[in-house]
């Protein structure tokens, strides 16, 4: 038997030296491969639901950079997809989903169908268990039942003031539509999982700008449950939290969803985080993604910044929010080697 992937030996709760590493959005459009493979498709989504352009999108960052970990290739908005809701992704611009908040009753297909529309998505997850050595970690994902939900009753991202004031004028809705998130993205993972994940990252974007009895209600509690029926689903793996702009309310999080580990994004200080989240938990972060467009002695600095706060205890080395578009796969390259010669 080989040795276990060392992201999953921190997920574990070992601290190694260096710390693996990995990109948030490692695929994406910073990679001029990429940008030529995504042609291939005639929409976002067309290439989320094609097993061989995914799985091939997800190998490309692997070529060039010796990461620990590869990610699945789909996006958040298959699940509202899949749940019959319309998604499209406006060019340049981002997601638009037909916002849910003007229709008085609320209507989803049923979990077992949704799942099985995604059927690609584990087919891809499949192809690329296949095509990894294994000393790479595979991880699966979902977006957090707010952010997906965020998405359905906004129609789009930027501002959430629609969705936020929806927690109030329509409580028992979002409720309602908070939990069945919760379920069909814990079916979700667990399906990732049974088709070879070895760990998932649950992406909570969008936990800013909530006071805390709606984190409470939007956040904590959909979260738990997403978390409880993952593990009654049968699905042992480790889960990586990432609260994004949770701010002050991150040790919550960490402490009350069950969580195994903690995504930090870049505003927030390790030390808080470390203070905040229970002893030993492996924590995941939180490099500004803007170094990789600037380079050079900042980007050494910023990398050496966010080596030493984590020291010491387990760590995942990523960036604090996904790689932008004009990031530099040079400046990616660079990050690489430094942590791995640190
Ligand atoms: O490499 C990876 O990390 C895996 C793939 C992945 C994508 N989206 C691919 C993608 C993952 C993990 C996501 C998660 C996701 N999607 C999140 C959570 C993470 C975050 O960044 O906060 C959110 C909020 C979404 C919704 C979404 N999908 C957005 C905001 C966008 C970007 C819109 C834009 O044009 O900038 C997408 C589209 C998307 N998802 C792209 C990629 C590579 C770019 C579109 C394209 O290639 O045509």
């Amino acid at each position: 038997m080989g040795e276990l992937p060392v992201l999953l030996r921190v997920l574990n709760g070992e601290r190694v030296d260096p710390p693996p590493v990995w990109i948030m959005r490692q695929a994406g459009r910073y990679l001029p491969e990429y940008r030529e493979l995504r042609t291939r498709a005639k929409s976002f989504l067309d290439f989320c639901y094609s097993p061989a352009l995914a799985t091939e999108a997800v190998m490309q960052p692997l070529r060039r950079f010796p990461l620990d970990a590869a990610i699945l290739f789909s996006d958040i908005l298959v699940v509202p997809h899949a749940l019959g809701r319309k998604v499209w992704f406006v060019e340049g611009e981002g997601p638009r989903l037909e916002p849910l908040i003007e229709e008085d009753v609320w209507n989803f297909d049923d979990p077992i169908a949704a799942i099985q529309r995604l059927s690609p998505v584990y087919e891809t997850v499949e192809r690329i268990k296949g095509q990894l050595n294994a000393n790479v970690a595979l991880i699966g994902f979902c977006g957090g039942p707010w952010t997906v939900a965020t998405y359905m009753l906004q129609g789009e991202g930027g501002e959430k003031d629609r969705a936020r004031r929806t927690i109030y004028q329509r409580a028992s809705d979002t409720g309602f539509l908070l939990s069945f998130l919760a379920e069909v993205s814990a079916q979700h993972l667990a399906e990732q999982v049974k088709a070879g994940a070895q760990c998932v990252q649950i992406f909570e974007s969008w936990s800013e700008a909530l006071p805390e009895p709606a984190f409470e209600q939007v956040i904590l509690k959909p979260t738990t449950q997403l978390v409880k029926r993952l593990r009654a689903l049968g699905a042992n793996v480790p889960i990586i939290g990432f609260p994004r702009g949770s701010g002050a309310l991150l040790g919550r999080y960490a402490r009350e969803t069950g969580v195994t580990a903690l995504g930090v994004d870049f505003q927030t200080p390790a030390a808080f985080a470390r203070e905040q989240a229970p002893a030993n938990m492996p924590l995941q972060g939180n490099l500004d993604p803007q170094l990789l467009i600037a380079g050079g002695a900042a980007l050494e600095r910023g990398v050496r910044q966010v080596l030493d706060a984590f020291r010491g205890s387990p760590h995942i080395f990523n960036l604090g929010h996904g790689i932008t578009p004009n990031a530099t796969p040079e400046n990616v390259a660079e990050l690489v080697r430094l942590v791995k010669g640190a």
